[in-house]
């Protein structure tokens, strides 16, 4: 058959509030243009993340209610820990609230000031993270990775030659080598077995231990699966234990690829730095049996994690996003290929290029696809990446617009939904308008920006 049906059947339903364009109009104009500030029931479909916002399948809501909020020793613990050492077999596994929380945790312990973090590229809290003890976060991203129209299958590969070469110029200071599996600030795309491999082997070469960033891990798996030669036969579970055997460690958002609103988590194999996160964690987060978690999140995860690994799921997924980005490319709009795992990256600049990147073409997509169809996505270009530390602006290198889809939340008519909107935005691409900022916190702007159109 042609059609790959959503694996699911709905048991449990959210209504989607519908409003008119005039509607929306005036709701822009009431949060000043910025859709962060958009009350989520005046948005239609909601691609802002793919972060938290999955659904829970019937298994994980029973297993929220088998929950157990002991203080030490939950039986949620053990079945949370089980589930992750059946995929990523580390000694030691410490549960976070979500991700930033254990890069907080990790890059406390072995940053400072003076020390190199490299990977192939940090995602922003992981920057952020890396920043905030004074070390240097370095992305090393393969050529191709920077190139939006590169057809490479695995954009998200680290460049082997300068990894080696910083380890051989800057090596005393660099305490890890990180990877971020898929590489979201990248497009979401994948990093290769082979990739993965060689770099965890020239870390282990120069004596640094190798983390991987596994926030989106099963997808990434999956493209392994469907793209690299040698491992279309393998399970996705299979490989994903392969992809985490080179691995030393790793952190982890339960809010991607483990179907969990909430949830994070480290795993290290050495006995030491697990003992100084766990002191950690207990200042920060909470007892190391339930991190900053309650009893029925752990068992959640735990489930999540089952099913995150089906590959009628995973096939379903990618293909979601693989069909939105053929027809955004037939209707005309550039967009970032291949497309991601967990999203469609358009290049908005691409698409207006009448509006220079200083009016911010992907505010003026975004706001567009708000306006015309209730969608709401998210800037990733001038906005978010142009203000300077001294007050000045440029432009970033892309102005993209991400459509991030949430784990099994949309069906085939929502994608359909966004294709056409896209339409009338392509009809009416050379009447949009730039904006220009009206007020702006001194960082991290795109938050809560104000903006007036031009
Ligand atoms: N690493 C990657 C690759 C991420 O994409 C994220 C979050 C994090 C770490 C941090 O995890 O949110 O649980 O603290 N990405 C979300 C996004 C926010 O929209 O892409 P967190």
């Amino acid at each position: 058959m042609r059609t790959i049906i959503e694996p699911f059947r709905i048991k449990s339903v959210e209504p989607i509030r519908m409003t008119t364009p005039v509607e929306r109009r005036s709701l822009l104009e009431r949060a000043a243009f910025n859709l962060f500030g958009l009350a989520s029931d005046d948005v239609m479909i909601d691609l802002l993340t793919d972060s938290g916002t999955s659904a829970m399948s019937a298994a994980q809501w029973g297993a929220v209610m088998r929950g157990d909020e002991s203080y030490a020793g939950s039986p949620s613990f053990y079945r949370f820990e089980k589930a992750v050492k059946n995929l990523m077999p580390f000694r030691h596994v410490i549960p976070t609230h979500q991700g930033r929380a254990a890069e907080a945790i990790l890059f406390s312990i072995i940053g400072g000031k003076g020390q190199v973090i490299p990977s192939n590229t940090h995602f922003d809290t992981t920057r952020g993270n890396i920043e905030a003890t004074g070390a240097k976060a370095v992305d090393l991203v393969i050529a191709e990775g920077h190139d939006p129209a590169s057809l490479h299958p695995f954009k998200g590969n680290i460049d082997l030659g300068r990894l080696e070469s910083l380890l051989q110029s800057e090596g005393d200071s660099v305490p890890v080598v990180m990877m971020t599996v898929t590489n979201n600030a990248g497009g979401g795309q994948p990093v290769s077995l082979a990739n993965l491999h060689a770099a965890a082997a020239i870390a282990h070469r120069f004596g640094k231990p190798f983390f991987i960033d596994g926030c989106r891990f099963a997808e990434n798996a999956w493209f392994i699966k469907c793209r690299e030669p040698g491992q279309a036969e393998r399970s996705v579970e299979d490989i994903v234990r392969d992809m985490f055997s080179v691995a030393d460690g790793m952190t982890m958002s339960a809010k991607k690829d483990a179907f969990a609103n909430i949830g994070g988590w480290l795993a290290v194999n050495d006995d030491t730095l697990a003992a100084a996160a766990r002191n950690r964690l207990i200042l920060t987060e909470g007892f190391p049996t339930y991190g900053g978690l309650a009893g029925r999140d752990l068992d959640a995860i735990a489930i999540g994690l089952e099913e995150i690994v089906d590959e009628q799921y995973l096939r379903y997924r990618v293909r979601t996003n693989e069909y939105i980005g053929e027809r955004l490319i037939a209707l005309g709009v550039p967009i970032v290929r291949p497309v991601g795992g967990h999203a469609v990256f358009v290049d908005a600049r691409g698409l207006l290029p009448h509006i220079a990147p200083l009016q911010y073409p992907g505010q003026a997509l975004a706001t567009s696809l708000y306006e015309l169809g209730g969608i709401r996505a998210c800037e990733i270009g001038t906005v978010m990446f142009g203000q300077q530390p001294d007050g000045s602006e440029k432009a970033a290198d892309m102005d993209l617009v991400r459509l991030a889809m949430p784990r099994r939340v949309y069906t085939q008519s929502h994608a359909d939904y966004v294709v056409e909107v896209f339409e009338e935005v392509v009809a009416r691409r050379d009447t949009l308008r730039g904006f220009r900022i009206v007020s702006q916190p001194p960082r991290l702007r795109h938050f809560t920006a104000r903006f007036e159109p031009l």
